[in-house]
């Protein structure tokens, strides 16, 4: 069974429709790459399934639950929020929090875990990317390779089912970005299930299980890395392939 389905999302903005009716299937322990040029709707289909942005239409069915895009209630969001993870483009942390505080706000406040073992997992997340030892440092004195990083940390340290990540790499330098895909490679290797939107075709080559190319508010094409990037059948895919190689 798949852990998350999405059915005909539609989305417009001012009559402006930016998604035309996407669906897509995530099993338990995917990578789906989102490939596309910029304006295709890749961080808007993100933020309609994390409820960030209200679908005009659609379903989303998670882990077994069909829940409608479209008048989903407050009570629902906040369930599959539990369950969910997102890492956007410009990490978003709090500028007035360390890195630790950053990681243990959404366990103490949404979650009522005790601050004492907020702060264990969370120095146990801040490991596994790597920031153990930033822990006390705030977002200004960290590079941004570094605070997407702890932005990693605290989406694991809820335990989500599924992480969403909008591009992830983009405000970054090579070097930064190394280190970060280097962290999501090795999440990817633990199993965890994951989306991510990216403009990093040689990661998604070698990463993803499903790649996924939109354009236009449609998804064009999709199938395992292996046919997408060595096999492209659709005009518009090869097009972006020939024109985003390096
Ligand atoms: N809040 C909004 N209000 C109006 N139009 C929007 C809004 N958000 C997105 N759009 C429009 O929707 C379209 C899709 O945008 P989206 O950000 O989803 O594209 P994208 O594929 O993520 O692009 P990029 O690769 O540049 O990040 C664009 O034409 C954009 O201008
Ligand atoms: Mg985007």
């Amino acid at each position: 069974m798949a852990l998350l389905e999405v059915k005909e999302i539609h989305k417009a903005f001012e009559g402006n429709e930016v998604l035309k009716g996407v669906n897509l299937t995530v099993n338990k322990g995917d990578v789906v790459s989102v490939l596309g040029p910029s304006g295709s709707g890749k961080t808007t289909l993100l933020r309609c399934i994390n409820f960030l942005e209200s679908a005009d239409k659609g379903e989303l069915i998670f882990d077994g639950s069909s829940y409608s895009l479209s008048q989903v209630t407050r009570a629902q969001i906040a369930d599959i929020r539990k369950r969910t993870g997102f890492v956007f483009q410009n990490y978003n942390l709090f500028a007035n929090k360390t890195a630790i505080n950053n990681v243990t706000l959404g366990l103490t406040s949404a979650r009522k875990v005790p601050v004492k073992e907020a702060r264990q997992k969370a120095m146990e997340v801040l490991a596994k990317v790597g920031m153990a030892e930033y822990a006390d440092y705030y977002p200004s004195q960290l590079s941004g390779g570094q605070q997407q990083r702890v932005a990693i940390a605290r989406a694991l340290a809820t335990d989500p089912e599924i992480i969403y990540f909008d591009e992830p790499t983009s405000a970054l330098d090579p070097q930064l970005t190394a280190e970060v895909l280097e962290v999501m490679r090795k999440l990817a290797k633990d199993g965890m299930t994951m989306i991510v939107v990216t403009h990093e075709l040689s990661f998604a080559k070698e990463v993803s299980t499903h790649v996924v190319f939109m354009a236009g508010g449609k998804v064009v094409e999709e199938g395992s890395a292996a046919e997408f990037f060595d096999n492209p059948k659709e005009t518009r895919t090869k097009e972006f392939l020939r024109l985003t190689e390096k």
